[in-house]
């Protein structure tokens, strides 16, 4: 079978290797689209530090089950359309026994510690696919995976009706987290240092855009919020200077999420988090959040759609993810067609 593989950073290429063997509890997936993530060029430049190699990429997955342990807790049949669940945990550790499985200690992402699943086929734990609903797109069931993670950040926050969330970094996963902001009832406000970025944000539908590097953004947001701030702020661009500013534009009683990566530590004044009683909570991948996203899908409460680019064949995802990463302005959601015959 052919799969997307990573020799070591700067090396990728399609490759051919043998068809998986489920073991015990796992499922057969034939996989038919596989989503290009921000991470995948991380590990591509060998910037994320958590990534092994050789590694084949792929975290934001669909197929089709070929086989499937009958016992499966979610009766899922062969045949059945379903998205993967890609943070594999250990059931044990101390946030596994509380349920927050996506911070397990012993965390395996696929394409990061574990190889992925952007290849023509893919074993997975049976308990960890969720079905996909009819009538879904095979592109938009790939996007599932991104959603999940803009849609933890906003719970993270509490996110409510009505209020206002101030999102830094117009990428998919801001976009995304705006774009469910909205689908609650509340109003985003994006962030970012690109106009062609912000552009694209108005075009989505995001109510409000700010090009932190040309505008006043406290008084902005102050305005836009009429003086109170933004009840929720969701860093999603990594960057040091994003990250500090959070606490500039939090309402006092506010909540700042941190869905961003960074890659170095950021130095922060902790007298405003006291003053203005702010929650700061990290938010890392997803859990138990995959049904809820295909639903915000299905409904087109959340169009994903609008996020993509492209839509490429397994042979040119290699050069074309070689491509992202030379020319990032170029493209926001690409999803690899890994099968061609399932439309
Ligand atoms: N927590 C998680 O589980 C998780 C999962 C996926 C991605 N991420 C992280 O989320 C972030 C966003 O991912 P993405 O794929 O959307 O990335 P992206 O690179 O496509 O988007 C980031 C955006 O931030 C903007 N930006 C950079 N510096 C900025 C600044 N100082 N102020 C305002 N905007 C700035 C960029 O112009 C860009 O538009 C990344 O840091 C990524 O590593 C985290
Ligand atoms: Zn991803
Ligand atoms: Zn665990």
């Amino acid at each position: 079978m052919k799969a997307i593989k990573l020799a070591e950073p700067w090396k990728i290429s399609c490759v051919e290797l043998d068809k998986p063997v489920p073991k015990e509890g796992e499922a057969l997936i034939r996989i038919v689209t596989a989503g290009i993530c921000g991470s995948d060029i991380g590990a591509f430049r060998g910037t994320n530090g958590l990534v092994t190699y050789p590694r084949v990429i792929g975290h934001e997955l669909a197929g089709i089950i070929e086989e499937i342990p009958a016992d499966n807790p979610k009766g899922l049949k062969a045949g059945d359309r379903v998205v993967v669940d890609p943070y594999i945990y250990c059931g044990h550790c101390y946030p596994c026994r509380i349920g927050r499985t996506n911070c397990c200690t012993d965390l395996h992402v696929l394409g990061v510690h574990v190889d992925g699943g952007m290849a023509e086929y893919f074993c997975h734990p049976a308990n960890m696919l969720v079905k996909i609903p009819e009538g879904m797109s095979w592109v938009e069931a790939a996007m599932a995976e991104p959603l999940t993670i803009s849609l933890h950040g906003i719970h993270r926050g509490g996110f409510k009706e009505g209020e206002f969330c101030a999102v830094i970094g117009a990428g998919p996963i801001g976009l995304a987290a705006g774009m469910v902001a909205q689908a609650y009832g509340g109003h985003a406000i994006m962030l970012d240092l690109v106009q062609e970025r912000l552009d694209f944000a108005k075009s989505v539908g995001i109510e409000h855009v700010i090009n932190s590097g040309k505008e006043d953004v406290v008084a902005r947001i102050r305005e836009i919020t009429n003086g109170d701030m933004a009840q929720q702020v969701m860093e999603c661009s990594g960057a040091n200077a994003a990250i500090r500013s959070t606490l500039d534009y939090v309402s006092n009683a506010g909540r700042i999420t941190f869905t961003g990566w960074p890659k170095k530590e950021t130095s922060i004044p902790t007298d405003l988090i006291t003053k203005k009683e702010v929650d700061i909570r990290g938010a890392r991948t997803s859990a138990g959040e995959f049904e809820e996203a295909l639903e915000l899908i299905r409904t087109k409460r959340v169009d994903m759609n609008r996020l993509l680019t492209k839509v490429v064949p397994i042979d040119e995802a290699a050069e074309t993810l070689i491509d992202i990463e030379k020319n990032p302005g170029n493209y926001m959601k690409v999803v690899v067609q890994v099968a061609a015959d399932i439309q």
